[in-house]
């Protein structure tokens, strides 16, 4: 069954074959039109989302499919009346061709798995993974590089707590001669156990106390917002932030990607200038999440 549980599931291979369907649903979305036809997906988030649940019931819809969906399934689902997800997963399967998920849980995908009939697709897992929005920011590198072989990759913000930076590091490091820096404050620095799984794939993770640390031909500063609701106490603000000036300090290849919502990291001056890619990255959200549906759920 093609569930998207994590990005551990990945190959270098299974990545292309991805990409490869995603470049044809953008090219001919008309020739997918009708790959859902019939088909019903159920649409739970329990946290808060504008980018992943929209993109996911668009994609759907554009394909043909139909949607049902809670819009705060933490208060409005029979979770709010302790519910277990693994009941939720169980009733749902009966009503519905394929399950979106998210939940606060850094292991609801583990438990769901347990007793999924349908496929699962995970659209956030507490501070956990964020795989399919991994997916669409290696498709959005993939665009414009061609390849992530060799990549420099700059992560900054909360990769303490940043889903999205976990499950990007994942896959980048199945491609080859990659080089990955870190900036961000002490109280947010990447967790061991990532720095230890790029170690393991010959991939030195190179700390950064400055932007003037990063290379200046980097090729993508990833930024991303404090993840304020997943700790107690005040942490302060980010204390590196792209704007035109730090931009302008690096190549006019550099692109700048964020998973979205942003705060103060990235200022608003960069927004016209052609390396800010992160609305584009959005926008391609739909086509990947179109391609794991038509691999989810069509013949
Ligand atoms: N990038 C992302 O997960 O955005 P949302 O929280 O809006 O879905």
């Amino acid at each position: 069954m093609n569930h998207v549980l994590t990005a551990k599931q990945y190959t270098k291979e299974t990545l292309e074959e991805l990409f490869t369907l995603t470049d044809d649903i953008k090219n001919n979305p008309q020739k997918y039109a009708k790959t859902l036809d019939g088909k019903i997906v159920a649409v739970m988030f329990y946290e808060p989302s504008t980018r992943t649940r929209l993109s996911f019931e668009t994609a759907a819809l554009r394909l043909g499919g139909q949607v049902i969906s809670t819009e705060n399934a933490s208060a409005n689902s029979s979770g709010k009346k302790g519910e277990t997800l693994e009941d939720t997963v169980k009733v749902l399967q009966g009503y519905a061709d394929a399950i979106v998920i998210r939940h606060s849980s850094d292991t609801w995908p583990q438990d769901a798995i347990k007793v999924a009939q349908v496929p699962i697709l995970n659209a956030g897992a507490g501070k956990g993974e964020h795989p399919t929005q991994a997916l669409l920011d290696v498709y959005t590198i993939r665009e414009h590089r061609k390849t992530l072989d060799g990549v420099k990759v700059a992560i900054l913000g909360d990769l303490l707590n940043g889903r999205t930076i976990h499950s990007l590091l994942r896959l980048v490091s199945l491609y080859n001669n990659v080089e990955v820096y870190g900036l961000s404050k002490e109280c947010f620095a990447l967790p061991q156990e990532y720095i230890d799984m790029l170690n393991a794939r010959e991939i030195e993770y190179k700390k950064c106390n400055n932007f003037d640390d990063i290379p200046k031909d980097v090729d993508i500063l990833y930024h991303t917002r404090i993840q304020s609701e997943r700790f107690e106490g005040d942490f302060g603000k980010e204390e590196y932030i792209i704007n035109k000036e730090v931009l302008n300090k690096f190549s006019e290849n550099t692109i700048v990607l964020h998973p979205l919502p942003r705060n103060e990291e990235i200022a608003t001056d960069i927004d016209d200038d052609p390396r800010a890619m992160y609305f584009k990255q959005a926008h391609n959200g739909l086509y990947v999440r179109m391609a794991l549906f038509v691999q989810a759920l069509s013949k």
